[in-house]
């Protein structure tokens, strides 16, 4: 596969691409970049398919965007060069799982999104999100519609999960439920994605057996939401999910995916949506957005085309 090709399933734009390729030829002339490269690579192929989503793999920033935007092509996108090298691999596995070409388009494609979401952020052409892209490219996370989901083991203890009424026992392998940035989150939509889960997991990952539960940590499920936005998307959403007992602030979290300007201070963000401004009256009136942790049955799998 070339690079151009892995440009394309990653869904980068011309000018993304040929930065990319620039890049693979100035880490193949310097020795350190090269070993690094190599790293990440073997990071990649040792971690395969491990459920054990984050935090697993060794993946230090290259530059700092907010104050090295002009870095070096090689450094802006040395995930990205390391993500093409390794995604036969990713791509075989697919195929060997019987995971549909649309489905390996639609994930693979978010690293796109992410080089998209970065540029808005910082105004830098490059690659910031390669803890969270790893797991699309070690096989464990898909794309199914308007959600994402990751394979992963439950890490609560019984108590918690029988107070919680889970049937289920530490170390089950659930999904954990990802909102990308791609619309409005429609009910319908969420329905249907929800809906997909089961089969696609019972037709790919045989193994795990029957997937039964969706987790989903995440500032969307703060009950405060339903006030601060009521009759929304986001109060239905969060509506979804019962919520197990642990919060943790998460102010900026909230306020990094509704403004997406993290330079910008606090007085100089626009007030144009409900929920920019019910959010920055509440942070503004002391009160805290609280990332938390919930938890769905999933609908029992159709008989769907995935
Ligand atoms: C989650 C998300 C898809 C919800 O979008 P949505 O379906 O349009 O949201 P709702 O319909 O519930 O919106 C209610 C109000 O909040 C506004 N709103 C929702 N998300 C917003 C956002 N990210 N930025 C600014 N305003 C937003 C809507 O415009 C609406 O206000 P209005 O009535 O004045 O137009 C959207 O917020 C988003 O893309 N977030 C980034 C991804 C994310 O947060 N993922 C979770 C990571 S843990």
């Amino acid at each position: 596969m070339t690079l151009d090709d892995a440009c394309g399933w990653f869904d980068l734009d011309a000018e993304d691409t040929a930065e990319v390729v620039a890049a693979a030829a100035q880490i193949k002339a310097d020795e350190e970049l090269s070993s690094r490269l190599a790293d990440v690579v073997r990071q990649l192929t040792d971690h395969f398919e491990e459920l054990r989503p984050w935090k697993l793999l060794d993946l230090p920033a290259m530059f700092d965007p907010v104050t090295e935007p002009d870095a070096p092509a090689a450094l802006r996108w040395l995930y990205v060069v390391a993500f093409a090298e390794f995604l036969p691999t990713t791509l075989e596995a697919h195929a060997r799982r019987g995971v549909p070409e649309s489905i390996s388009r639609a994930t693979l494609a978010d690293v796109g999104r992410h080089v998209r979401i970065a540029r808005r952020l910082y105004g830098v052409r490059a690659c910031i999100e390669q803890d969270w892209l790893q797991a699309h490219l070690r096989g464990l996370l898909y794309d199914l519609g308007r959600l994402q989901f990751n394979l992963a083991p439950l890490e609560l203890d019984q108590a918690d999960l029988d107070d919680a009424g889970v049937d289920a026992t530490p170390g089950s392998v659930v999904v954990e439920t990802h909102i990308p940035e791609t619309g409005p989150l429609d009910p319908d939509a969420v329905a249907a994605s929800l809906s997909r889960v089961q089969g696609f997991f019972a037709r790919c990952y045989p193994e795990l057996g029957t997937i039964r539960y969706a987790t989903c940590d995440s500032w969307l499920l703060d009950p405060q939401l339903a006030g601060i936005v009521p009759d929304s998307n986001i109060a239905r959403f969060g509506a979804r999910y019962r919520l197990f007992p642990p919060a943790r602030v998460s102010d900026q979290s909230a306020l990094d995916f509704v403004f997406r300007a993290p330079t910008t201070p606090r007085v100089d963000l626009p007030r144009e949506t409900r929920l920019q401004r019910g959010l920055l009256d509440h942070l503004d009136g002391g009160g805290h957005i609280e990332a938390r942790y919930g938890w769905l049955a999933l609908p029992k799998a159709a008989l769907s085309t995935d």
